[in-house]
């Protein structure tokens, strides 16, 4: 292909999957199978790589980030990030609309938005390209969080059509969709990692991360609700909002006009209830004037916009009575009191559980058995108790919830690390749960991948004492296991459910558990299941020390040199290392053949030893092949270009290269490395 071509062809690439991007994430309608779309972003990849002077900044292809930066630069707001005023009733709605009528008369129309809950993001374009997003920050100043935001897909990086501003901001509201919300929260769990109590919280954390790589598998969404410029195409707002929507932004299908008071309690009425159905957390709606004109008329406080006004919706709350409360062991050992209630009808669904966090909460709350309480469904998914209704409360047989002492499962005495909220059982290689939950993280798809062993199937093997710990999985027989059997009630569904392990079941387990040794030692590292390491921990750890000799010496000032790694993970490796049952299981599981160091193969080569390092890489090589030379340059952070410049660090010399390549390396001053330099490099 000539360099004129690859162009054309990376143009029309682009094109295509940035409309494809948009149908999927802006319109909700692909247009395409997701294997078709993946294979136009290869051959776009492949392209750039081949011709990377035409590797655009804004092409789809680096949406998947990649960027990690020290810190967020700060970044003076040309217009300031209002907030608006809140109200809670109808009544304070009327006083709005009474303002209003008062100083602009009756000729008016009201633009009624939902309130996303996440958070504020003001976007700035120049000539049609993404040129910065910042944080709300103080209102006056916030981060510039332009390389995480580009990994929203439904975030255009360049505008379509020909009629927008060549200047321009457009604000929205950063929000993380309820699936992407629990498929975190799912992952979080597994790797033993704290919990986000909600999506706004996990949309901002996530806003906050360095590793924009890490933020683009955060599957975040933006809705936009607010144009700023000096060359709007119309004076209202409503109609500037669905002019946006042609140049690609994401602008909700569910803001209306109306003319006065009634259209806005409709409104609100039908998002108050509709808000259910939404796969996202809104709080509740936005009135705004439409006309330009009239919003200055209106004005401004010093906080916020006098042409706007929030409703928040009501948290929904019913009372109901508690019956008892379980304290639970997770995997961690970290306890979790939850409450058994009578169910009730509870925003959509029947409650009839509720999380009480810790024993501050219970203290706070001075539950009793048998109390009324009020459950309330806000942001959280998980309702929670606000409070008791004392009035119900019978004085002469209340008995008060106690707090467990000691584990519920295992007997240990608890602990409560100071500073912290949550009791632990420390018999982490003793109690039931935690045995069980580590099994169970040991064989998931993300560690070991025996997934022959899932769905309840490591709970038959623990009842029977066939398994306390993952290296007993590898002592298995056919003999140990054909014929178990047991018979699980589940809740859930009301029903029923026999596990039977017959002839090939046995044997697909022995196959998973026997394929298992194959497993990298980066994935063994995570399956083992330190607390706090999670997947990206546990890579940067392995290649890191390499080995777990090594790694299981290393004390705190070392492991702290780690990147990714802060004190909290490393004093959670040192206290894991120092118990003697886990230094067993090592031992037991290395005897299996797990591996514990990396295969000076392939996948061992994976570093940022060359990060920012630019390589030419020519010539006929002895150990590798030129393209896995260039794939080792890429895996290990370095950059791959065609043809020498002032700018390249190395020209990687193989045989045959051709002379005028080793003249303008020599000319420009640029040091030639044999094969052995580069690998000694790595
Ligand atoms: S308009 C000057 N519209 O709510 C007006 N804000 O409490 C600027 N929000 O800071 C805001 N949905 O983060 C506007 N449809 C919407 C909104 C919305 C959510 C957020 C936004 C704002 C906060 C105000």
């Amino acid at each position: 292909m000539t360099k004129e071509e690859a162009k054309i062809k990376i143009e029309k690439l682009t094109k295509e999957i940035n409309e494809h991007n948009y149908s999927y994430y802006v319109l909700d309608k692909p247009a395409i199978s997701d294997r078709d779309f993946d294979l136009l972003l290869e051959e776009l990849i492949k392209l750039e790589k081949e011709f990377p002077e035409f590797l655009d900044t804004n092409s789809p292809s680096l949406r998947v980030g990649g960027e990690i930066i020290k810190e967020f630069k700060q970044v003076k707001h040309k217009y300031q990030m209002l907030s608006l005023g809140n109200t809670y009733s109808f009544e304070e709605i009327k006083e709005f609309d009474d303002r209003v009528k008062k100083n602009i008369g009756d000729d008016f129309e009201y633009v009624c938005e939902l309130k996303y809950d996440g958070l504020s993001i003001g976007l700035t374009y120049e000539n049609g390209i993404l040129k910065q997003a910042v944080t709300r920050g103080d209102g006056e100043t916030g981060d510039d969080v332009t390389v995480n935001v580009k990994t929203i897909k439904s975030i255009p990086v360049r505008l379509s059509g020909k009629d927008f501003p060549d200047k321009f901001e457009i604000r929205g509201e950063i929000i993380m969709p309820h699936k992407s919300f629990e498929m975190l929260n799912r992952e979080r769990e597994e790797a033993g990692e704290q919990l986000f109590a909600n999506p706004r919280n996990a949309a901002s954390g996530s806003m906050k991360m360095l590793d924009s790589k890490e933020v683009s598998k955060r599957k975040l969404d933006c809705f936009l609700y607010y144009l700023l410029g000096e060359d709007l195409p119309f004076n209202s707002h409503y109609e500037n909002l669905r002019k946006a929507k042609t140049w690609g932004f994401k602008i909700s299908e569910y803001m209306v006009k109306c003319h006065d008071i009634n259209g806005i309690y409709e409104y609100i009425k039908t998002w108050e209830k509709e808000k259910e159905n939404l796969n996202f957390d809104i709080d509740g709606a936005v009135i705004k004037i439409n006309s330009y004109k009239q919003q200055e008329i209106l004005g401004y406080t010093s906080k916020s916009p006098r042409w706007a006004i929030a409703y928040k919706f009501k948290a929904e709350r019913v009372s109901t009575k508690l019956l008892s409360v379980d304290f639970q062991v997770g995997r961690t050992g970290a306890i979790t009191p939850v409450a058994n209630l009578e169910p009730v009808h509870l925003a959509g669904t029947v409650v009839k559980r509720a999380t009480l966090h810790n024993a501050d909460q219970v203290e706070r709350l001075d539950l009793h058995y048998n109390d009324y309480v009020f459950v309330e469904k806000g942001g959280e998914i998980i309702p929670k108790i606000i409070s008791v209704d004392e009035t119900k409360r019978d004085k002469t047989i209340a008995k008060k919830i106690k707090y467990i002492s000691n584990c519920p499962e295992c007997g240990t005495l608890l602990i409560r690390k100071e500073g912290e909220a949550i009791h632990y059982c420390p018999n982490e290689t003793g109690c039931p749960p935690q045995i069980k939950g580590k099994l169970e993280h040991f064989i998931s798809r993300k560690a070991m991948n025996i997934e022959s062993l899932g769905e309840g199937k490591i709970e038959l093997l623990f009842d029977n004492k066939l398994v306390k710990t993952p290296a007993d999985l590898y002592d298995l027989t056919y003999e140990k296991l054909f014929g178990l059997e047991k018979t699980y009630f589940l809740e859930e569904q009301q029903k029923e459910r026999i596990v039977k392990f017959k002839e090939k079941t046995v044997e697909n387990i022995l196959k998973g558990i026997k394929d298992s040794k194959k497993i990298p030692f980066e994935r063994v590292l995570f399956a083992i299941g330190i607390r706090y390491v999670g997947e990206t921990v546990a890579k940067k750890l392995a290649l890191h020390y390499r080995n777990i000799d090594t790694f299981k010496n290393a004390d705190l000032d070392d492991l702290n040199n780690v990147e990714e790694v802060g004190s909290k993970i490393a004093e959670s490796i040192v206290s894991y290392f120092r118990n003697n049952k886990n230094i067993e299981l090592i031992e037991k599981l290395k005897s299996h053949g797990i591996k514990f160091e990396v295969s000076e193969s392939s996948a061992s080569f994976i570093s940022n030893k060359l990060s920012g390092k630019s390589f030419v890489v020519s010539g006929i090589f002895k150990k590798f092949s030129r393209d896995q030379i260039k794939k080792m340059i890429e895996e290990n952070g370095g950059k791959n270009v065609s043809s020498i410049s002032a700018k390249t660090d190395f020209l990687l010399a193989g045989e045959n290269m051709g002379p005028e390549k080793m003249k303008k390396a020599a000319k420009l001053n640029i040091p030639l490395i044999t094969e052995d330099d580069f690998l000694k490099m790595l």
